[in-house]
Parts: C-alpha cells; sequence; structure tokens
C-alpha cells in the first residue's frame, strides 16, 4: 500500500509542472560525443581546407566467390599509428546496399548486435555474378539492377573515402556518403595513454591547428548531476549522408515535428509548423528512447521510440537511408539548395550499419525496408475497435461501469483498459484483491458483453521479497547490473525501489513467456492482453529518466550500446508470450509505448503522454504519419490528450481525428475528471456516438488495410507524398491523409472554433464528400485547395473516385460481435466510370488465415458502352473461414454514374434498385453525384459474382 502512495505522490510531484521540463533532458551541447562530432561541421564552414582524412589503403576484395559482399580496408591518415578500419558493402538481393564499417582490431569490438535483434532475418545477398566490378584509378563500380529491374551504380572512390549510389538510368547521384568530409569513427584508446592521444581526438579529423573545446567528456561525463563512467571511452561516429536531388526529407519518428522533416540549422521551414509559435530548429533531432514528461508539440527532441529510417523524396524519386545503430543518436538536416538536402548522422558508440534503399519508386521503398525489419502482424480484429483506457479505473465495479456505460448509450467499445493502479503496490501480474477480488470473474463479464481486458505490465520489478517475479529474476540472475557488472542496478520507478529485467539475456525468454502462462498467473484469461509502458526504460531518477548508461546488460554490454532497443524486446517476448499461452493458436495484442525500427511485428505503439491542447491534436497526424512510413503502422495517440481536462469541442475534434488512426484509444491522467462518452452532456454525446459508429462501420477498411501492408509493406495511413510522388504541391502537406489503397481521404479538423477547413485534391479524379456525395475535383499537376464547411458535427471525409469502400452499417456494441454482418459496397466512380476496391476478411483471431482460411476479394466496377458489370473475383483463393460463408452483401451504392440503368441482374436474376439523380463522375462538374441503390443484392461474400446493368 505504502509503495502505490508513493507511485501516486511520484506522479502527482511530476504533475504539477506545466510543460517539458527542458533541464531535464540534453541539448547536442550538454552530450559531449554530440558536441564533438557536430562541431566537425561548423569547422569545416569556417575552415578554406577541409578534407576528409579517411581514406581506402587496401583496395576492393571479395569476401567468397558466389556472394556480392566486398571488402576495403580504410585508414584515416591523422590517426595513431596502427588504427584501421575495414569497410565492407553487401549488394543484397533486391538491389539494397548494406554498408557496414568497424574498427579493425580495436581494443574492444563495438556493439554489433542491433541487426540480429532487429532485422527479420539475415539479408540474402545479390550473386556476385550479377554485380558488374569496374575498377580504375582510385575508383571501384559496382554495377547492378534491383529488384525492379532499375539499373544502378555504387561508387567507391578510395582518396578520399566517398560513397556514391547512383541511379544508372537517369545519371542522378541518390545518395552522396561522406561528400561533405565528416566521416570519423572514434578509436577505442587506453586512458593513461599519452597526452596527445586523448587530447587530440578531434585533430585526426583535421590538419589545421585547432583550439578544441570539446577536449572534456571523453572519459566521463555528469548530467545533472549524474555521473556517466565511460570506462571504454569515445567510441562515437558520425557520417554525412547527401541527397543532391532531393529536395525533401521524412521520417527518424519519434519527434512530435512536421512530417517533412524542417531543417536543424535556424533556417525557416518550408512548412510553417501547426503550433502556436513557431521556431525553427537549431537542434540535430534526437533518437534517444525517452520518457519526456509533457513534451512539447513541435520540437526536434527525443521522445519514446527510435526509428533511425530517412525517406528522400523528389518528384522524379524516392529512396530511403536506414542506420542501425541502437545507441543514442543525433541527426541534423540542412538544404544547401532548393532541391537538395544534406543530413549529418552522429551515434555514440557501435559500429556504422547503413542501409541504402534504392527505390526508385516509392513503392518499391516500401517493400525493400520491409525485406529488413518486416511488415506488421495481423492484428486481433477487435483492437482496431474503440478502447477505453484511464489511468485508472479503480475496482472491478469501476470496470464493469465502463461496459455499461458504453451500452447505456448505445456506443461501441471493444476493449477497457487497467493502469498500474490495478496492482498490489505496483507489482504487476498481482491484482490488488482488496479493489479487484475476483479478476477472472471481472475479465469474464467484461468478455460475456463482447469486450477484452488489457492491463499493464510494466518492465520495472519492485524490489519486494513478497513479489515473486522479482525474486524468480533475482534467482535467475536476469536482472540488469550495476556499472560493476556484478550486483543489481536499483533504480526508482512507480514501485518505488526496483531492478529491470534484462530481456538481452536469454535465459529470461522463457522465463518472461513463462510469467504469462495460465497455470502461472491464474488471475489471468485468454480475454487479458497486455499494455507494456516505461520500457525506454524509464528510470525516475536516473539521468534524464532512463537508466545510467554505464549499467551492464548481457554479456557484459554497456546500456550506452543497446538503449533504443530495450523497449522492443519487451515488446517481442510479450507478443510471444501471450502467443504461446493460448492452447488455440491465437494472435497477442500487445501496446507499447518505446519502440523502434522492426516494432511493427509485435503490436501496436502510441505517442505517449500529450498534453490536452489543440498544438497537440495538431501534432497528432504528422506524429502518425511519421511513424507509418516507419514501417509501424498500428499507432495511435491518447484520444482526449492524456493531460488536462478538454472542453467538450476539444474531445469532439479528438475523436473524429483519433477515429482514423489506426489504433483509436481514448487515455486520460489520474488527475483528469472522467470524460467517457457516456459523461458528456448533449450534442457532445450524439457526435461522439456516431464517430465511433463510423469507426466500427469502416472496420473492413481498416482490417484489409492490415493486410495489404503484410503483403506489400505500404503504409496504412498515408501522407500526400506517397499517394501522389509526383507533385510536390502536397509534398509538406501533413495534415491530411490516406487510409491505405482504400481510396478515403481524411483531413482532421483541429482548431479552436473552426467553421471551415481546406482540402487539397491532388490528382485527376473527383473525390466525393463521403456523407453528401458532393463531387470535388482534383488537379493533375499543382492540386487543389478547397474551403469545406466544418461545424462541430462535420468531419471531412471524401472517397477519391475509383474506389470501392467496402462496410459494416449496423450500430453494434463491438467488433467482434460483428464478424457475420452483412457488408455495404459504396462505389465512387472516376471519370471514367470505373472502380477497383478490395475486401479481406478472415477469423479476427487465429493464425488459421496463414493456412488459407480467409477471404479475399477483388471488386472491379467496368463501364462500357452498354451499361457497367460489377465483379467480385477472388485474389488469392482462400478456403473461407466459417463466419465468412454467412456474409452477404446487402447494400451496393454506386457514386457518379450518368444514367439509371434499365436493369439490374446478378445470376440472372433481377435486383432492387432506386436512383437520385445527380451529377455524372464523367462531367467534370462540382456537384452533388448522381446515387444508385441495389438493395438486398444478398449475394454471399464467399463467392465470385458478376453484377450486371
Ligand atoms: C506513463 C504512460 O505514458 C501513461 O499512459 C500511463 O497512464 C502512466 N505511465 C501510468 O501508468
Amino acid at each position: 500500500m505504502r509503495v502505490t502512495f508513493l507511485g501516486i505522490l511520484i506522479a502527482l510531484f511530476l504533475g504539477i509542472a506545466e510543460c517539458v521540463k527542458q533541464n531535464d533532458f540534453k541539448k547536442c551541447q550538454q552530450s559531449s560525443f554530440c558536441r564533438r562530432l557536430r562541431s566537425l561541421s561548423d569547422r569545416k564552414t569556417n575552415s578554406s581546407v577541409w578534407e576528409s582524412p579517411y581514406a581506402i589503403t587496401r583496395g576492393l576484395e571479395q569476401l567468397g566467390d558466389e556472394a556480392a559482399s566486398y571488402t576495403w580496408k580504410l585508414n584515416n591518415r591523422l590517426a595513431p599509428e596502427g588504427i584501421a578500419f575495414d569497410l565492407a558493402v553487401d549488394v543484397l538481393k533486391d538491389g539494397l546496399i548494406r554498408l557496414r564499417v568497424d574498427e579493425s582490431g580495436g581494443l574492444y569490438q563495438r556493439y554489433n548486435q542491433t541487426a540480429s535483434y532487429i532485422l527479420v532475418d539475415q539479408p540474402e545477398l545479390m550473386q556476385a555474378s550479377s554485380v558488374k566490378i569496374t575498377s580504375y584509378d582510385d575508383v571501384d563500380n559496382l554495377a547492378f539492377q534491383t529488384s525492379t529491374n532499375q539499373p544502378m551504380e555504387l561508387k567507391v572512390y578510395h582518396n578520399p573515402l566517398n560513397v556514391q549510389l547512383k541511379n544508372a538510368q537517369s545519371g542522378e547521384i541518390l545518395v552522396d556518403i561522406n561528400g561533405e568530409s565528416l566521416l570519423h569513427m572514434e578509436h577505442f584508446r587506453h586512458k593513461d595513454a599519452e597526452d596527445t592521444d586523448n587530447n587530440s581526438a578531434f585533430t585526426w579529423h583535421s590538419e589545421q591547428p585547432f583550439e578544441d573545446p570539446n577536449t572534456d567528456g571523453l572519459w566521463e561525463e555528469s548530467f545533472n548531476n549524474k555521473p556517466d563512467s565511460k570506462p571504454k571511452g569515445p567510441e562515437a561516429f558520425t557520417i554525412d549522408i547527401n541527397f543532391p536531388s532531393h529536395s525533401h526529407v521524412y521520417g527518424i519518428p519519434e519527434h512530435a515535428s512536421p512530417l517533412a522533416l524542417p531543417p536543424t540549422d535556424g533556417s525557416s521551414p518550408r512548412r510553417v509548423p501547426y503550433v502556436d509559435d513557431p521556431k525553427p530548429y537549431t537542434e540535430p533531432y534526437r533518437l534517444y528512447n525517452l520518457d519526456v514528461f509533457e513534451y512539447e508539440a513541435n520540437s526536434p527532441m527525443a521522445l519514446y521510440g527510435s526509428v533511425p529510417l530517412m525517406h528522400a523524396h523528389s518528384p522524379r524519386s524516392s529512396l530511403a537511408v536506414f542506420l542501425l545503430s541502437a545507441a543514442e543518436m543525433w541527426i541534423d538536416v540542412k538544404h544547401p539548395t532548393k532541391e537538395s538536402t544534406s543530413t549529418q548522422w552522429i551515434s555514440e558508440s557501435g559500429i556504422i550499419d547503413l542501409f541504402l534503399i534504392p527505390g526508385p519508386t516509392i513503392e518499391d521503398v516500401f517493400s525493400q525496408y520491409a525485406s529488413l525489419t518486416g511488415v506488421s502482424q495481423m492484428p486481433q480484429e477487435f483492437s482496431l475497435g474503440h478502447h477505453q483506457c484511464r489511468w485508472n479505473y479503480f475496482t472491478s465495479k469501476d470496470m464493469l461501469g465502463v461496459v455499461s456505460g458504453y451500452d447505456s448509450i448505445d456506443a461501441p467499445v471493444d476493449v477497457i483498459w487497467l493502469d498500474i493502479e490495478y496492482s498490489d503496490g505496483h507489482k504487476y501480474f498481482m491484482w490488488d484483491k482488496k479493489k479487484f477480488p475476483d479478476p477472472v470473474d471481472m475479465i469474464n463479464k467484461i468478455a460475456s458483453k463482447g469486450r477484452k481486458t488489457v492491463n499493464i505490465v510494466d518492465p520495472h520489478l519492485s524490489r519486494d521479497d513478497e513479489f515473486y517475479v522479482f525474486n524468480e529474476a533475482s534467482d535467475k540472475e536476469v536482472l540488469v547490473k550495476k556499472p560493476d557488472g556484478q550486483s543489481e542496478y536499483e533504480g526508482w520507478c512507480w514501485a518505488g525501489s526496483s531492478s529491470w529485467v534484462d530481456m538481452f539475456n536469454p535465459a529470461s525468454w522463457d522465463w518472461w513467456i513463462s510469467l504469462f502462462k495460465f497455470d502461472k498467473w491464474k488471475d489471468s484469461t485468454p480475454d487479458l492482453f497486455t499494455w507494456v509502458d516505461m520500457n525506454e526504460p524509464a528510470v525516475f531518477n536516473g539521468p534524464e529518466i532512463t537508466m545510467p548508461k554505464d549499467t551492464v546488460f548481457y554479456g557484459g554490454v554497456e546500456h550506452r550500446d543497446l538503449h533504443n532497443i530495450n523497449g522492443i524486446l519487451f515488446a517481442n517476448l510479450t507478443s510471444q508470450a501471450l502467443e504461446q499461452r493460448q492452447e488455440k493458436n491465437s494472435r497477442s495484442f500487445v501496446l507499447s509505448r518505446s519502440f523502434f525500427a522492426g516494432s511493427q511485428r509485435f503490436g501496436a505503439v502510441w505517442t505517449g503522454d500529450n498534453l490536452g491542447t489543440w498544438d497537440h491534436l495538431r501534432s497528432a497526424t504528422p506524429m502518425n504519419l511519421a511513424n507509418n512510413i516507419g514501417g509501424i503502422v498500428f499507432t495511435g495517440a491518447d484520444v482526449g490528450g492524456f493531460f488536462g481536462n478538454p472542453q467538450p469541442e476539444y474531445l469532439v475534434r479528438w475523436y473524429q481525428t483519433g477515429a482514423f488512426h489506426p489504433f483509436f484509444r481514448a487515455h486520460a491522467h489520474i488527475d483528469t475528471k472522467r470524460r467517457e462518452p457516456y459523461v458528456l452532456d448533449e450534442p457532445y454525446q450524439s457526435i461522439v456516438r456516431e464517430v465511433l459508429r463510423l469507426r466500427y462501420s469502416l472496420l473492413p477498411v481498416w482490417y484489409t488495410s492490415f493486410r495489404e501492408n503484410t503483403q506489400t509493406g505500404l503504409p496504412i495511413l498515408r501522407p500526400q507524398f506517397v499517394v501522389h510522388p509526383s507533385d510536390a504541391g502536397g509534398f509538406d502537406i501533413d495534415d491530411q491523409f490516406y487510409i491505405s489503397d482504400s481510396g478515403l481521404l481524411v483531413k482532421p479538423v483541429v482548431h479552436e472554433g473552426a467553421q471551415s477547413v481546406d482540402v487539397y485534391f491532388a490528382g485527376e479524379e473527383p473525390y466525393y464528400d463521403y456523407f453528401t456525395h458532393e463531387i470535388s475535383l482534383g488537379s493533375k499537376h499543382k492540386g487543389r485547395r478547397k474551403s469545406f464547411f466544418a461545424d462541430l458535427e462535420s468531419l471531412p471525409l471524401f472517397i477519391r473516385g475509383g474506389s470501392i469502400i467496402p462496410s459494416r452499417q449496423r450500430a453494434r456494441r463491438s467488433a467482434s460481435v460483428m464478424s457475420k454482418d452483412p457488408l455495404t459496397l459504396t462505389i465512387a466512380l472516376d471519370k471514367n466510370g470505373n472502380a477497383n476496391g478490395r475486401l479481406y476478411l478472415d477469423d479476427g483471431h487465429t493464425f488459421d488465415y496463414q493456412d488459407g482460411a480467409f477471404i479475399d476479394r477483388q471488386f472491379t466496377f467496368k463501364s462500357d458502352r452498354r451499361g457497367w458489370t460489377l465483379t467480385s473475383s477472388e485474389i488469392v483463393p482462400g478456403d473461407s473461414y466459417e463466419d465468412g460463408n454467412e456474409v452477404f452483401i446487402e447494400r451496393i451504392e454506386v457514386l457518379g454514374l450518368k444514367a439509371p440503368p434499365k436493369e439490374i441482374k446478378v445470376d440472372g436474376r433481377p435486383l432492387e434498385f432506386s436512383w437520385e439523380d445527380g451529377t455524372a463522375a464523367s462531367s467534370n462538374k462540382e456537384d452533388t453525384a448522381s446515387l444508385l441503390n441495389i438493395k438486398k443484392p444478398l449475394t454471399k461474400i464467399a463467392h465470385d459474382f458478376k453484377i450486371i446493368a
């Protein structure tokens, strides 16, 4: 009890601060490696002669005969005798390049294990015979083709070292590495070496005399009186990666910043950020998973997750780079010209492991990246419904009250969540039996209403000897160690004095999985799923609210080397635990706060503790878009804002926005007033209910979108540049988005008191207002902005002409009771009178789909001179799953036909229909579209059909 109270006290203490405590977190200048290596760029700018000291000293060698794997010896001519580096280049099967740099024979091995935790497989290499090598003077040229037959060249210039990836067809330089001569890898050294060795770390980069102000911090440093002992000394690296022909860069989440990454050199961003008081960025983007309390809505500061993937884009081509390092990283972005981008990446430790993802189309980039880090897990279908969370629902009665609250207003919800106060003194897995006397009974009661329960399991273990989980972890010696490598590290979190599980220790894996098994965790059922929070890890008394960098993990590895992948290991193992505890082959559902590249394989993530302010509502869309183009598609934000007591208008706008994020969960801080939809007054309650129903009606779209992601790696939320890659007018737009390939375009209303909103329409097709069917026209070359009325009840949602949207229109209480519900097809015609769509269904919770138990349908609507045909055919034949055989189409709406049909038949059977006059898609006019309503075609979804008119 004492611990719980303490936890709350800490929370309240943290809760009184008004905004992010800037001083709790480092600026680049306060981090010795960032300060040292960022300064190279300034020195270069201020220097008349600047030349990279890195050069190849031994030419290309091929490793073995078969595979396209090559090495070079690299030297820094200013470094002390005997220091050398290995440069390795692999040409991967699809045409990606993997470039690695490591110190050869250094005092220690640099950390090189990140790939083994993050990549789906060992990347497959191209056959050496498919790479043509020409070497002349001091350059090696590797010519090869991507899997989409795009000819590429990788040029390795020897002196100074410079690596360029070129599109051999267009001659365009796609990526230029060390073109700015900033590459530097600090070699390991002895602490007691001669002064010159230790003090001149930086002159190893330039022969010019240089009075270095940054010589401190090589062997120890401290921040806010928290020391870092740095036993291995300096080992950072920096690398400049330029995109000479690409004006826009995106990605490297997680930051609360515009999607098109603003420059970090103090110059003005192209897109004026969405906050009231935007300031140009002067700090680099930081990737260091942190629990940033009340983070700013517009800032390059680090947040909870890290995906070191950057997209570069121009109207001509797309590509990406992926720097696979788990250590703290800082990234500068500049635009030397309007058409180009230069970046500098600075990482504290580890090898350089850089992937060049050549594109050239945006689709290629996503599938190439997915070949490295994988695609989304196929989610439990219920998890695409609405989630209601709060810190905290305090008793079983309280929980059941939430369920009946939703039922009392006839609003759907799938999951009710329990935050940390369900547990006995923050000893997760152990329920507080005073408040939750019979957890299984409670979970079952919730399940009997078609709903699931989630509770939280944080990775810090209370050092309480009555806590079996802590005792077992301690006995198994799977806890993180102090810098001495021997004794258990101890820090503070919700549970008071705590220790942390070392998930890098293989001995922890089966043990962690066993904790969730029903024979061990008796107060659990198959209807209980897991939320993994605070897994950055958050440590209240640690430096920057995390663990000291010199704590020791399995194999003697320092926390500094693996920090950013700590969280993903918890999500991974917890997801395995939920899968393995089921008798049936059930999918898991895990929500994780901390994430890294590849987290898509293990469940959902969210944007953490946002504020209940309009700025934060505005930042949610670019943040979720950035996660999506970083491969992490199952993402959302705390609907309503975590902190604060928002006004009803704000809440309504939040529901309208969150309903279009893949993960849709309302959540609130312990200090806030209750704000569940059923406590709202009218008209807000009714508006929110309609939004929730709209979300549920579109569940077939969401589910199909996930299936598509698992096959293509394409994002679910798609920004303008992904859908219209050659329309430069859309490159800076991040406040509207498409849902996968469905054709749905959403423009959330995110300004207080808004009565109208601007929407950007690109491409030649008409767009239909989802509700009124009014047509708006796009524009091929420049896009078109159009203003729409958007009072509180309005939700700007459009269907791009040429799309077929499957939906389920019957209002129900949760997703799990909808699986046999009939479908409606809404067909929005393109200007030639055609449309396409897809529907994917399976049982929504097992892996049977992997054995063919699914329905995957392609719908094609084709007009010709005589009339039109709507065809449904199998995309991939599946042995349809049982419930699927009972699903019918109950209605078909066609928008934008020229004239009503004389008759409509399916299999020779006439169908009833009605017609409302209106504008045809082909007319090129902006007016309400005609509507053909086919009633009760009652065609079985599992079967092929042809409807002819
Ligand atoms: C921090 C999480 O971000 C928040 O969502 C949660 O409510 C608190 N931890 C308490 O568990």
